[in-house]
Formats: C-alpha cells, sequence, structure tokens
C-alpha cells in the first residue's frame, strides 16, 4: 500500500492543526513511512468552510456527520478529535467496528469507555492510538506501554492539568485564583467548563487511562479519590514554603502492585505538598509532568506541554504514523485486553498530612484538636497558630508525621466537628 488514506473528526483547533501539519509535512512523513498519507475525508459541522481554509482538493470528502464518515468513508485510519462522549464514541465504534485503524486524543472517551472499545478493536483486529489524550505532547503512553516493556512500572506521579498548576503557580507569585484561572482561559488550556479542571476531574480521566495502559485494567472514574484545588489558599501556599520549605501541586498518583493477570493499583488525585527540591515542584505554569518509578530503570521524569494545538496535533501525528507503519507491515493489533483492576484500599496509603483549620481562640480550643489527633494515633510534627485578633477566627497550621490516610481523616472529622473548628478547611498529602 503506497498510500494510507486518512479520515479526520471534528476541525477545532487540534483538528485544524493535525489536518494542516499532515500536508506541510507530507513529503518528509512520506519518505520516512515509505507511503502517503493522505487525508481523503474530513467531517466537522462546518467542514465546508474549513476544508476551504485548510486549502483542501475537492477530491477530499467533506461530511457534516462524523459517525456517518466513521460508516461510510473509505479511509484506513479515522482520527477523532471531536471532544465530548457520546458521538466520539459512536464514531469509535463504527471504525472500529470496520476493522479500521483509531487514533484519538479524548482522555473523556478512553476514560469512561475504555473497555468497549478494547473490545471492539480486539474483536476486529483493528488498532487504536491515543497519546494525546493524556499530556498532550509529552510522549508519555507511548514510554509507558513500550519502553518499559522489559521493566516493570512500579507507579507514577503526575501533573496532569495545566489549569490548576497554572494557578497554583501563579498564586506563588501572589496572583489570585480567580485572576490566574481567567488568564488560563485567555491561553485557552481551561476546560469550557473550568470546574472540571479546578475540581481534578480532568487529571483524574487522564490518571484512568495511564491505570489502563500500563495494567490493562479499567479504573473507572469516580472508582477512586479525587480532591480539587478548590480549598487551597494563597495562606497555605505561603506556609507551606515559609514554615515547610514545600509548594503545593496537583499530583495525580497511582501505585501498582499484584500479578500482572491479577494486577491491583492504589490511585487518587490530590493537592499535594512537595519539597522544594522535588523534581514536580519545578513544573510551573500550564506545564505537566509525569515521575515514572520503575523497579529496573529507576525514576524517570516526563516533562512538557500538556494542551494545546501545537502539542496535541504533535502526539496525534505519532499516533497516525505508527499505525500506518503497522498497516503497511500487516503487523497484528497489540491492543491489551481488558482485566479487572482491583483497587487498594485508600486508607493504608502512608504519608505527612497538612492540615489548615480555622478556630475560635479560645481556651482548650487548641488541646481538643492535639487530643482529636491523639486518639487517632498521629502524631504532630509541626503547629502553627497565626497571631489571633481578638475573638475571630485564627488559622492554625498542622504538619503530623507519616501515619496512614484512614486514621488521618479520622481524626480530621473529629475535629472538624468541635465546635471551636470552622469547616472551612484544608488538608494535603505531603511528598516526601
Ligand atoms: N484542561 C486541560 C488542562 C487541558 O488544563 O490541562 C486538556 O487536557
Amino acid at each position: 500500500m503506497s498510500v494510507v488514506k486518512i479520515a479526520v473528526a471534528g476541525l477545532g483547533t487540534v483538528g485544524l492543526e493535525t489536518v494542516r501539519l499532515l500536508r506541510a509535512r507530507r513529503e518528509e512523513l512520506k519518505e520516512r513511512l515509505g507511503a502517503e498519507l493522505r487525508v481523503v475525508a474530513v467531517a466537522d459541522r462546518d467542514a465546508a468552510r474549513e476544508a476551504k481554509a485548510l486549502g483542501l482538493p475537492a477530491s477530499v470528502a467533506r461530511y457534516r456527520d462524523p459517525v456517518e464518515m466513521a460508516k461510510r468513508a473509505d479511509a484506513d485510519l479515522f482520527v477523532e478529535l471531536l471532544g465530548g462522549l457520546d458521538t466520539p464514541l459512536r464514531v469509535a465504534l463504527a471504525a472500529l467496528g470496520r476493522g479500521k485503524a483509531l487514533v484519538t486524543a479524548n482522555k473523556r472517551l478512553l476514560a469512561h469507555a475504555w473497555p468497549q472499545l478494547s473490545a471492539a478493536a480486539r474483536k476486529s483486529g483493528a488498532r487504536l492510538a491515543f497519546e494525546g489524550s493524556v499530556a498532550g505532547g509529552i510522549p508519555v503512553l507511548r514510554a509507558l506501554e513500550l519502553s518499559f516493556a522489559g521493566d516493570r512500572v512500579l507507579g507514577v506521579d503526575g501533573i496532569l492539568n495545566g489549569t490548576t498548576n497554572y494557578i497554583l503557580s501563579r498564586g506563588e507569585e501572589g496572583i489570585a485564583p480567580a485572576e490566574a484561572l481567567r488568564e488560563a482561559q485567555a491561553l485557552g488550556f481551561a476546560e469550557k467548563d473550568p470546574s472540571f479542571d479546578l475540581s481534578g476531574q480532568d487529571a483524574a480521566q487522564k490518571l484512568s487511562v495511564l491505570a489502563g495502559l500500563v495494567t490493562g485494567g479499567w479504573l473507572k472514574p469516580g472508582s477512586f479519590a479525587v480532591i480539587g484545588i478548590e480549598s487551597v489558599t494563597a495562606r497555605d501556599l505561603s506556609f507551606a514554603r515559609e514554615r515547610l520549605g514545600m509548594t503545593v501541586r496537583l499530583v495525580a498518583s497511582l501505585r501498582f502492585s499484584g500479578a500482572s493477570k491479577t494486577p491491583s493499583a492504589e490511585a487518587c488525585v490530590a493537592p499535594t505538598l512537595v519539597p522544594l527540591g522535588h523534581p514536580l515542584a519545578a513544573v510551573r505554569r500550564q506545564y505537566n509532568a509525569l515521575l515514572v518509578r520503575t523497579a529496573s530503570a529507576g525514576d524517570l521524569m516526563f516533562y512538557g506541554k500538556g494542551a494545546g494545538a501545537g502539542p496535541t496535533a504533535s502526539a496525534v501525528l505519532a499516533d497516525v504514523f505508527v499505525l500506518a507503519r503497522d498497516i503497511r507491515g500487516a503487523l497484528p493489533s497489540t491492543t491489551i485486553s481488558p482485566r479487572k483492576l482491583a483497587l487498594s484500599s485508600p486508607d493504608n496509603a502512608i504519608s505527612g498530612f497538612y492540615l489548615r483549620l480555622e478556630v475560635l481562640d479560645r481556651p482548650g480550643a487548641l488541646a481538643r484538636i492535639a487530643d482529636a489527633l491523639a486518639r487517632e494515633g498521629v502524631s504532630i510534627a509541626a503547629i502553627h497558630q497565626d497571631q489571633a485578633a481578638n475573638g475571630r477566627s485564627v488559622s492554625v497550621m498542622i504538619a503530623t508525621h507519616p501515619s496512614p490516610r484512614g486514621l488521618f481523616e479520622r481524626a480530621r472529622k473529629r475535629i472538624l466537628s468541635l465546635s471551636a473548628v470552622s469547616s472551612r478547611h484544608c488538608a494535603m498529602r505531603m511528598m516526601t
């Protein structure tokens, strides 16, 4: 086959950039692949207008309905860049059902429909690739899938959401969260509904994709703890830096255990105190990073832009190239078969914890807080109370020694039930 025919669903910013690059790099790609990557069909609500803007020849079929294109277009490889869930799922199942290769950058699609996609690909022998779905332009999925094939991935800690990282790192520079969010929106990497970023759900979907890739098991969104950055204030950032030598990052973590046939994982997304000398502390603004812990290669850090037209199109093009190479070589598809992935209890995860409380300044208040921690066997490593202003509530910051999360959570509940303590508080794990 000297031509690999490509159909692209979705001509938003990433879709447009993908088609533009496929055409601009046509000769280079042809030389490397030994075949032409030819765009033969596009689908978009405004397909005619976008195709004209891209200067696509009349021979490129234009569809308004991407599902129709996935069912009918004479293409070898479909690229899904629509966003959302229902239509992308129908496009993916239609293409995979026809035995066609599928490239998608849709984390939501993968996080919610991993078993369906895998099963459809296996049934028809189709190929599926999704490098752009996690951490944009950082080639981390292919590294996890192939580069550690002879090694064992023990765990990952990632900064997988640019918006929250932008807000936290602008906060270190004294910029208020609302203003930093406006900047992130203007720069174009915040979700349409930014609560999705702030609540940690975007990072959780990406973590679900990573877990699926490493273990072949489905980590269903909603099955593990996800905490956003809404409760983190400027006071937490300044206290962390000045008194603890740490900073705050929204960290998505996985720890793997169990045999490869019966994998199990510990998963969470949570604001986390990270020592200033830790590699994740150096990840600022909209950058993403993934720290991978392996049995033989040790710790590796991947770093780069996690969103945007250029970085995502770069990942999509790499997928297109690799799948086209496999199609040409008639290599069998190697889609991972879905397996059950057991989740370990988050209660057993051990770390130090940070707790900021708003406490009425009255006799015995601190003693009761210390007592609640002591009753659960959680030991205080540091404690600080801001200067009290006559009868007002004051901020009390506590850092604990490492303890199981379950015990810390019980102590936190005890503390929040005290009459002198407001429910407004911030709790974070601390990384060593
Ligand atoms: N909203 C995401 C982020 C980008 O802020 O990182 C798309 O994954």
